[in-house]
């Protein structure tokens, strides 16, 4: 939409760059079969394309083995594969209260079939102490399942310290990395990493309808479906190898494509450059609203171990009321409500007001953007006081 202020990126990033556009109708024109289904050149070809995306995508991760890069449809997909098939009657798991509803709801459901659950809370800043995760180790933990980056707060959790604890004792370790693939570093080996479940629409900029994860060798997911995957057709059973163990079906080829396309203008972007252009403007975004009486800011002042999400809210008015007028006055896309994310807001005391307004910026978006956002809400925010 014309003039149209784009700050809603934690709900997906928008636009994407041209070069997602192009390889997408590119492959979709040129490569549209379906891969790994027959052996005429233009099925192989396509199959190539799946399989290097697999390649590029192992690579990002740091992973060693890219037939353990699965793809599935987006992240929340990704997690019910993990968690459905990593947990059953008489497990115990561990989870924060800073998890999407992707996370939490999967838990829920198992949580009435005998699965017990820990939900560890977040500090003040935002943050999961990794001790308080440790403290929490039972013989039948089964799985540790983290948000790498809060989609409210925007706090980026400390894996590594995490991941570290779990590898010694010998627990699966998974991340939702919805809100981080393509925002800031991921490395399996490095940050003791077992499972990484993304999404292709948000940071790394694909279509929707994609996403994947990685599971590290020595870890194994029960496949909770079953299908067709275009090899040993005979058998009855699900094929038990990776990355066939996890998938089933056509697979979304022209989502794989723009996803591939979108990775490799990240790449040549550079991740550290993209993730200090968004945090600059961050910064300028949280100086800007902070200076308005009577706005109210959930993140800390330095925004260190952050993305560039930032929730807030204009005291005594209603958060989707202040995102109605951001958008319908001043053309700016925001995100109001409760993120999918509940217990966050319920830990912030923001539930009883129905949630808070949150902005995201993305890799397209400029200083005048943010400056522009700030304004708005300086007026909204002085509407309250007249
Ligand atoms: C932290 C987090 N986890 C999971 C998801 C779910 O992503 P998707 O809708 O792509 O499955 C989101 C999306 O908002 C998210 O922010």
């Amino acid at each position: 939409m014309s003039g149209l202020i784009y700050l809603d990126s934690g709900s997906t990033s928008f636009p994407k760059p041209e070069e997602v556009y192009a390889y997408m109708d590119y492959f979709h024109r040129n490569f549209g079969v379906n891969p790994g289904r027959s052996g005429y050149d233009l099925c192989l070809e396509a199959g190539a394309i799946v399989d290097d995306t697999r390649k590029a995508l192992t690579a990002f991760f740091n992973g060693t083995d890219y037939n353990r890069l699965c793809f599935s449809y987006n992240s929340t997909d990704a997690l019910n594969l993990i968690i459905f098939g990593m947990l059953r009657f008489g497990d115990h798991a561990i989870s924060t209260t800073i998890e999407h509803n992707s996370v939490l709801r999967p838990l829920y459901h198992l949580s009435r079939e005998g699965v017990e659950v820990d939900y560890v809370p977040f500090d003040d800043a935002g943050f999961v102490a990794p001790d308080e995760i440790r403290k929490r180790f039972r013989p039948n933990t089964r799985l540790v399942i983290v948000s790498h980056a809060s989609n409210v707060v925007g706090t980026v959790q400390p894996v590594r310290e995490i991941g570290r604890h779990c590898r010694e004792a010998g627990i699966p370790f998974a991340i939702d990395a919805s809100q981080s693939a393509g925002k800031i570093p991921i490395d399996v080996e490095d940050q003791f990493l077992d499972i990484v479940a993304f999404t292709g629409h948000k940071s790394l900029l694909g279509p929707t309808g994609i996403g994947g994860l990685y599971v590290r060798e020595g870890i194994e997911i029960r496949h909770t479906r079953a299908g067709g995957t275009g090899v040993r057709s005979a058998e009855r059973a699900h094929l038990d190898e990776y990355p066939f163990r996890l998938e089933y079906g056509t697979h979304n080829t022209v989502g794989i494509a723009g996803l591939s396309a979108g990775l490799k203008w990240i790449l040549s972007k550079g991740l550290d450059a993209i993730h200090e252009h968004e945090m600059k403007l961050a910064r300028i975004l949280r100086d800007g609203l902070s200076a308005i009486p009577g706005v109210t800011l959930y993140c800390q002042q330095d925004l260190a171990d952050h993305i560039a999400v930032l929730a807030f809210n204009v005291d005594g008015m209603d958060a989707g009321d202040v995102g109605m007028m951001l958008d319908v006055d001043y053309n700016i896309a925001s995100r109001t409500g409760l993120h999918c994310a509940p217990l966050v807001h319920e830990q912030l005391g923001t539930a009883r007001i129905r949630g808070a307004v949150r902005f995201g910026i993305g890799p397209f978006n400029t200083e005048e953007h943010v400056l522009a956002a700030v304004g708005a809400v300086r007026e909204i925010a002085s509407l309250k006081n007249r």
